[in-house]
């Protein structure tokens, strides 16, 4: 895989292995092009904001079963929604969501708009955020880098400056290798690689589609990256 494009490379690891989630299409859809309904990406992404996929799997079936549409959620009470939001923590998010359902809804004819910098305008979202939705919704090549993220970025490239410092080359790094094709799919392949190979211990380097051209593996470093500046 050393002579493949590393985004491809990636791609057809996800093909495979992508994780089940309730906000993805399935694999048979996902091969024909289709995307997956932003309304569903959004409430994801806002909910994955500081908590786990463990943990958000049950809120975001009970709020799709709730409120199938961004439409339905603007006409909710605030009180329903606040109950319903109870147990998943840092309040201002719920309070953003139901005012960001409602521009959406009454603003923009309840489509989400389609540029992370159009998204960036809408409450809660942030630009972590926003790219996030434009990647993952609307195909859009912008550059998805969480905390997994930086940890797969940092190992793939041998980055041994410690975390914040390091943040700008990893970016920078994360840019280079975001494809034009499928940049959603490979927002979310690069996500999956942190979450079940490229984990912070242990990696399982041995069975990495990128096992071939990772510069940390091949030093020997990748399980201790990235490095953090000690508090
Ligand atoms: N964390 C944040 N966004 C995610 C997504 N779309 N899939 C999996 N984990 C995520």
């Amino acid at each position: 895989s050393t002579l493949r494009d590393p985004a491809d490379a990636l791609l057809e690891w996800y093909d495979r292995h992508a994780r089940d989630l309730p906000w993805r299409i399935g694999p048979g859809p996902r091969a024909r092009g289709a995307r997956p309904d932003p309304y569903r990406v959004w409430l994801s992404e806002v909910m994955l904001q500081q908590t786990t996929v463990a943990a958000v799997r049950d809120y975001f079936h009970r709020f799709t079963t709730l409120w199938p549409t961004v439409e339905a959620l603007a006409a909710a009470e605030d009180g329903r929604v606040m109950g319903e939001w109870a147990g998943l923590g840092y309040y201002a998010r719920a309070r953003n969501l139901l005012k960001c359902a409602r521009v959406v809804t009454h603003e923009h004819g309840g489509r989400f708009p389609e540029t992370a910098e159009a998204l960036r305008q809408l409450p809660g979202i942030g630009p972590y955020t926003a790219a996030a939705i434009a990647a993952i919704a609307f195909d859009r090549p912008e550059t998805v880098v969480d905390g997994n993220v930086e940890r797969v970025i940092a190992r793939r490239f041998d980055i041994r400056t410690p975390l914040p410092a390091a943040k700008p080359e990893i970016a920078a790094r994360a840019g280079e290798l975001t494809p034009e094709a499928r940049p959603g799919c490979y927002a979310q392949a690069v996500m999956d690689l942190g979450a079940t190979i490229c984990t912070p211990k242990n990696p399982a380097c041995g069975i990495c589609p990128w096992r071939d051209d990772c510069a940390g593996r091949l030093a020997g470093t990748a399980a201790e990256l990235p490095a953090k500046t000690p508090k």
